[in-house]
C-alpha cells in the first residue's frame, strides 16, 4: 500500500463511529457580527452556533468547514481540530469560490458568454489562487447546471442552454481551480455542482422538483457534469431537489450509477446545504437518521450542514443496520484522501503574510478586466454609434442607479471582496474619457426592493438601497434633463444583483422598476443613447431594440467591471462575446431553445403564438462586433464517411473592418434522419479567433463519432447513426452558411 493508503487506513482504524460521523461533517462557520440578521430559515442563533462548532471540532465532530477566509481564523479554527482532538485529523476549508475570491471576476453566465475557455481557465486559476491563499482547499464550482428557464436565478451561476458550451466552460474551470494537481500551490479541488438537472426546476422556481426523460438527461444536463469528472474533479455536490420524484441527494442511481460506475468519478461527494437533513422535508426518508443512511447508501460521503446534521445519527444508523461500516468507512477514506491528496496533514495552516500579498497582486485585477472586456456582448449597433469618439464628444450623461453601485457591479456570490478597489461603470467612463468630455450621472429611479429578503441580505451590504432622501419625481427629471443636455446619454439598466441568483426566481423578465420608463423618457429627448445591460438572464428589451440604436450587455463585470465598460465603449478594445443562451422576446415563450426538434409543419414556425412571434429577440451565440466579419469557402475534407469516421470541415473568415477584432466562429450540426428526430441544430464546434483588419483565416474543426453520438430513448443507449449532416459555420446559431456529408454504415 502507498503512503496516502496506510496512513487512510490506519486512520479508520483508530476512528470510533461518532469521530467517524464527524469526518463526514461540514458545517457552515459564519462569524457573523453579533446582532446581525440572519434568514430565519437557515435555523442559526449567530450567538451559539460559532462556540457550538469549534467545541464539536474538538470532539472530533468536523471534517470540513465553509463560509471562513480569513487566514487567521481559519488557521485558529484548524489548530483547534488538529491540536484539539486526539487523531489530529486537518479540516478541509470549503468556499464558494464561484467567480473570485477578493478579485471578483464577471459572474459565470458572463465568462460563458466570452466563448473563451483559455480566459475561463486564467480566470478560475486567479480565483484558486486567492483562496488557496488564505487558507481555503476548495471552491464549490463550476456550477455546470444546464439553464433553460431565465426565471430561474441561477442561470447567472452557470453556462447557459447548450450542453456543448456548458462542457467546454466546465472543463476550463476545473483545470483553472485544480490545474494539473489541486494539492499543487495555488491550486484546490474544483467541486462541479448540483447533481443533477437542477436548472429545469418546475416553473423555473429554485428548489422545485425537476422532472427530466432519460434522454433530457443524458444528452443535455449531463455532459457538462461528464466532461468536468473527465477532467479531474476532486469533488461534486448534490442538488437539492427532487429528480423524477427522487431527491437528488438520495438518488443512488444518479450518485453511484451514473457519477461512479458510468463516468468513473473517484472523488468525494457533498450534499448541498441541510440537503441530507431534508431528505425528511421531501417526503423521502422517515427520519433523520433514515436519511443519513440513505444518502451515505446513495453515495453522499459529506453532509454539508448548518445546523443539526442527519450524519450525528450515522453511529445508530450503523447500530441498527441501517447502514453498513463499509459504506461509512469508504466515504471516510475519500474525505482523508482529498486531505492528504492536499497535504493537509503536513501543512495545516497558511502563511497569512503570502495571503496579503496575493490578495493586492495587480496582474488579478487585469485578469478580471479582461474577462470583462471579453464577456461584454454587443446586441446592437445600429448606424455604428459604437464606439464612441473620445476625443470629438464634450458631454456624456450616465443614467441609471446601477451606473454607480460598487456591490452592483461584483453581481451575486461575492463575500471576501473589496468595495474600494471595485470599478463602477461611471468610474470608468470618468477616468477614461478625456479633458474635454464632460460626464455628469443620475440615478433616475429608485432601487426595486424584492418581494422576498434574499438570504444573502444577511451579510452586510448585500441588498441596495436609495440614498438618504431620495426623491424619484426630482431625479428622475434631473436625469432626462441631463441626457437632453448631453451630446450622448449612456443608461445603465438590469436588476440589482440580489434579484438574481439562489432563491431569486422572477415570474416576469421586465426590468424592474420604472427603468423602461426612464429609457424611454431618455430616448424621447432625441439625445443618441447607449443602454448598457447590467444582468445575468435575458430580459424583456423589446422596446429598447426598437428605439435604442446601440445596446451592449455587461453582465455583472466584476471588481474592474467599469474600466472594462469604458474601454469597450471608447474603442480601445471590440466586444467579442457572444450569448450563451437564447434571448426571449418575453417570458411568455419560456422555455425557448435553439437545439429544438422540427415539428411536423416547421415552415410555419411563426403560427405559434397568436400574440406574439415564435422566434427570439436575440439568437443563441449572438453577439455583434467593431469588427465586420465574412464567412466563405465552406468546405468538408470527405463528402461521405463510414459511421466510425471523421470529416475536418473548414471555412473561411475574413476581417473587413479596418480595426483589429473577435469572432467566435460556431459550427452547427444537424442530423437529417435516424433512430430518433435531433434537434434542427446543435452546437458542435466553435473557436474565437482575433482577426487584423482585413485578415483571413482558415478554421477548421473535426467532427467525428463523438460529436454525432447521441443517447437514444428507444434503445437506452449511445447511438450514431447513418444519416445525412447539414452542417453550418458563422457567427451564431441562425448561421446560413452551409455544406452537408453523408454517413454510411460500416
Ligand atoms: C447553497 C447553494 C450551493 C452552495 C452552498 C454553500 O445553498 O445551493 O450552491 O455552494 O449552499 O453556500
Amino acid at each position: 500500500m502507498g503512503t496516502t493508503e496506510a496512513q487512510v487506513e490506519e486512520l479508520i482504524a483508530q476512528m470510533t463511529p461518532a469521530e467517524k460521523a464527524g469526518q463526514l461533517t461540514q458545517y457552515f462557520y459564519f462569524g457573523l457580527p453579533a446582532g446581525a440578521e440572519t434568514e430565519p430559515a437557515l435555523g442559526l442563533d449567530v450567538e451559539r452556533h460559532p462556540r457550538m462548532v469549534e467545541s464539536v471540532l474538538q470532539e472530533g465532530g468536523a471534517g470540513s468547514l465553509l463560509f471562513v477566509t480569513d487566514p487567521t481564523e481559519i488557521n485558529r479554527l484548524q489548530r483547534l481540530a488538529v491540536e484539539g482532538h486526539r487523531l489530529g485529523i486537518p479540516l478541509l476549508f470549503g468556499f464558494d469560490v464561484v467567480h473570485g475570491l477578493r478579485t471578483i471576476l464577471p459572474v459565470p453566465i458572463a465568462m460563458a458568454a466570452s466563448w473563451d475557455p483559455g480566459l475561463i481557465e486564467r480566470a478560475q486559476s486567479v480565483a484558486a489562487r486567492e483562496a488557496r491563499a488564505v487558507g481555503i482547499h476548495w471552491a464549490f464550482a463550476p456550477m455546470v447546471d444546464i439553464a433553460r428557464d431565465p426565471r430561474w436565478g441561477r442561470i447567472v451561476e452557470g453556462a447557459g442552454e447548450d450542453p456543448y458550451l456548458g462542457a467546454a466552460v466546465a472543463v476550463a474551470q476545473v483545470r483553472g481551480f485544480q490545474g494539473r494537481e489541486p494539492g499543487a500551490p495555488g491550486r484546490i479541488i474544483a467541486g462541479p455542482k448540483h447533481l443533477a438537472g437542477y436548472g429545469a426546476a418546475l416553473g423555473g422556481r429554485d428548489y422545485d422538483e425537476v422532472s427530466l426523460s432519460d434522454s433530457d438527461l443524458w444528452n443535455v444536463y449531463f455532459p457538462p457534469f461528464e466532461a468536468a469528472v473527465d477532467a479531474g474533479a476532486g469533488n461534486v455536490m448534490t442538488a437539492y431537489m427532487s429528480l423524477n420524484g427522487i431527491p437528488a441527494t438520495g438518488n443512488r442511481w444518479l450518485l453511484t450509477d451514473v457519477l461512479r460506475d458510468a463516468w468513473g468519478f473517484e472523488g468525494f461527494v457533498v450534499s448541498d446545504a441541510n440537503a441530507v437533513r431534508n431528505l425528511v422535508t421531501h417526503g423521502f426518508a422517515a427520519d433523520p437518521s433514515d436519511a443519513a443512511a440513505r444518502a451515505i447508501g446513495a453515495g453522499v460521503d459529506m453532509e454539508m450542514a448548518i445546523v443539526d446534521p442527519a450524519y450525528e445519527h450515522l453511529p445508530e444508523a450503523l447500530e441498527s443496520g441501517a447502514t453498513t461500516q463499509q459504506a461509512v468507512d469508504a466515504s471516510v477514506r475519500r474525505v482523508l484522501e482529498a486531505k492528504i491528496r492536499m497535504g493537509l496533514f503536513d501543512t495545516p495552516y497558511v502563511e497569512e503574510d503570502h495571503a496579503r500579498e496575493v490578495l493586492t497582486d495587480p496582474a488579478h485585477r487585469e485578469v478580471a478586466r479582461v474577462a470583462a472586456e471579453r464577456a461584454a456582448v454587443l446586441l446592437r449597433n445600429e448606424g455604428g454609434l459604437l464606439p464612441l469618439d473620445g476625443d470629438k464628444l464634450g458631454s456624456i450623461a450616465v443614467i441609471g442607479p446601477l451606473a454607480d453601485s460598487k456591490r452592483d457591479t461584483l453581481g451575486p456570490w461575492v463575500f471576501d471582496h473589496d468595495l474600494d478597489e471595485t470599478v463602477t461603470v461611471l468610474e470608468g467612463i470618468r477616468a477614461r474619457a478625456g479633458e474635454g468630455l464632460r460626464v455628469a450621472h443620475a440615478r433616475g429611479v429608485r432601487v426595486v426592493q424584492r418581494v422576498f429578503p434574499s438570504m444573502f441580505d444577511m451579510f452586510g451590504g448585500n441588498a441596495p438601497d436609495d440614498p438618504e432622501g431620495f426623491d424619484e419625481e426630482a431625479e428622475f427629471k434631473r436625469a432626462v434633463d441631463l441626457a437632453r443636455g448631453a451630446e450622448v446619454a449612456v443608461v445603465v439598466v438590469g436588476e440589482w444583483q440580489n434579484m438574481i441568483g439562489e432563491a431569486a426566481s422572477r415570474s416576469s423578465l421586465e426590468l424592474p422598476g420604472r427603468q423602461l420608463e426612464l429609457v424611454q423618457a431618455v430616448v424621447g429627448t432625441g439625445t443618441p443613447v447607449v443602454l448598457l445591460v447590467m444582468n445575468g438572464r435575458p430580459l424583456d428589451l423589446r422596446w429598447a431594440v426598437e428605439h435604442v440604436p446601440a445596446i451592449l450587455d455587461i453582465w455583472y463585470p466584476g471588481t474592474r467591471g467599469g474600466a472594462a465598460v469604458a474601454n469597450l465603449l471608447f474603442g480601445d478594445v471590440s466586444p467579442g462575446g457572444k450569448l450563451p443562451f437564447t434571448w426571449p422576446r418575453t417570458v411568455g415563450q419560456v422555455p425557448m431553445v435553439y437545439a429544438h426538434t422540427r415539428s411536423h409543419e416547421p415552415e410555419n414556425q411563426p403560427r405559434r403564438y397568436w400574440d406574439e412571434s415564435s422566434t427570439p429577440l436575440f439568437p443563441f451565440g449572438h453577439g455583434l462586433s467593431y469588427g465586420r466579419f465574412e464567412y466563405a469557402d465552406l468546405a468538408v475534407d470527405q463528402p461521405a464517411i463510414v459511421t466510425t469516421g471523421t470529416v475536418t470541415v473548414s471555412v473561411e473568415v475574413t476581417n473587413t473592418a479596418d480595426r483589429e477584432a473577435d469572432e467566435v466562429v460556431q459550427l452547427y450540426l444537424h442530423q437529417r434522419h435516424g433512430a430518433a428526430s435531433r434537434p434542427v441544430r446543435e452546437l458542435k464546434g466553435f473557436r474565437r479567433v482575433t482577426l487584423a483588419a482585413g485578415e483571413s483565416r482558415t478554421v477548421r474543426f473535426r467532427v467525428g463519432p463523438k460529436e454525432r453520438r447521441y443517447w437514444n430513448a428507444a434503445v437506452r443507449d449511445w447511438v450514431t447513426d447513418s444519416s445525412s449532416f447539414d452542417v453550418w459555420v458563422g457567427a451564431d446559431s441562425t448561421a446560413p452558411l452551409a455544406t452537408v456529408f453523408e454517413v454510411k454504415a460500416e
